[in-house]
């Protein structure tokens, strides 16, 4: 697939957010957002903490209950407790800056488990994709290891595989390197880089301002709830209009 900015918003949209508002108590934390992301297309999410870039994400997975506004996945609305809602987010991978690997399962069990527990496929094709997505993060010779004899970054890794085996049509990632040492940060950013190159729809929160540079086709500045300005990464770091997106940059770069 073409990886340039103006053929994918040509896309149609796989997700599409109207006057999204989500309220915790009386904290307002999702203040209106609308927002469009064209199928292929890898936006990243910056903003500052507390900003609400993971209760986005969250709002985005189906995984919280939304105060107004609506979300659809291609044309379906992500409606809490409507019979759709499961088969919707099983669409929608997630990946965390905690890996939420199960400790007492090897790696390839850690993948097969949803797809052969949850989708019921046939556990002998289930391990041949397993195996598939291993090689493709650089994993094949882990399979029978612990989670807990691999690196952070090798987790990490086998996170975005165990969510690739449900075979989403669009992964959300939310701070995947932060807690990795910075030398393991690389590994994973190449195995996001390489699934944004074969055509993944991907909304990503990083602070890896490199990654949104270079694969990026679209990044989002989230201050207090509401989207504060966009743009291709070009602008929104070479150019940024607005003063809260240039005071948070700035502040990145001291
Ligand atoms: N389950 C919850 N219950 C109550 N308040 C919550 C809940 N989850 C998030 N919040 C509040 O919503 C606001 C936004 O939080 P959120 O985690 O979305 O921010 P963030 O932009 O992801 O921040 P960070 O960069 O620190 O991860 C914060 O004020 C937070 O305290
Ligand atoms: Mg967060």
């Amino acid at each position: 697939m073409l990886r340039l900015g103006l053929t994918i918003t040509n896309n149609p949209p796989m997700i599409t957010v109207n006057r999204l508002v989500k309220d915790f108590g009386y904290n307002r934390v999702i203040d209106g957002i609308d927002a469009t992301v064209s199928t292929g297309e890898v936006v990243v999410l910056i903003g500052a903490s507390g900003s609400g870039k993971s209760t986005f994400l969250r709002c985005l997975n189906g995984l919280e209950t939304l105060t107004s506004g609506e979300i659809l996945i291609e044309s379906t609305p992500l409606e809490r407790n409507s019979k759709s809602l499961k088969q919707i987010r099983r669409q929608v991978g997630m990946v965390f800056q905690q890996f939420n690997l199960f400790p007492h399962l090897t790696v390839l069990e850690n993948i097969i488990e949803a797809p052969v527990h949850v989708l019921h496929q046939p556990k002998k094709q289930v391990i041949k994709v397993a195996q598939e997505l291993l090689a493709k993060v650089g994993l094949s010779d882990k399979q029978n290891c612990y989670p807990g004899t691999l690196s952070g970054g090798q987790c990490q890794r086998v996170a975005i595989a165990r969510a690739l085996a449900m075979h989403p049509k669009i992964m959300l990632f939310d701070e995947p390197t932060s807690a990795l040492d910075p030398e393991l940060v690389g590994e994973v950013l190449t195995v996001m880089k390489q699934l944004a190159e074969d055509g993944m729809t991907m909304v990503v929160v990083t602070h890896e301002m490199g990654f949104a540079r270079e694969v990026a086709d679209r990044v989002i500045f989230i201050d207090e709830g509401k989207i504060v300005e966009e743009g291709p990464p070009a602008q929104i770091f070479g150019n940024p209009q607005e003063k809260r997106t240039q005071a948070f940059l700035g502040r990145l770069s001291h």
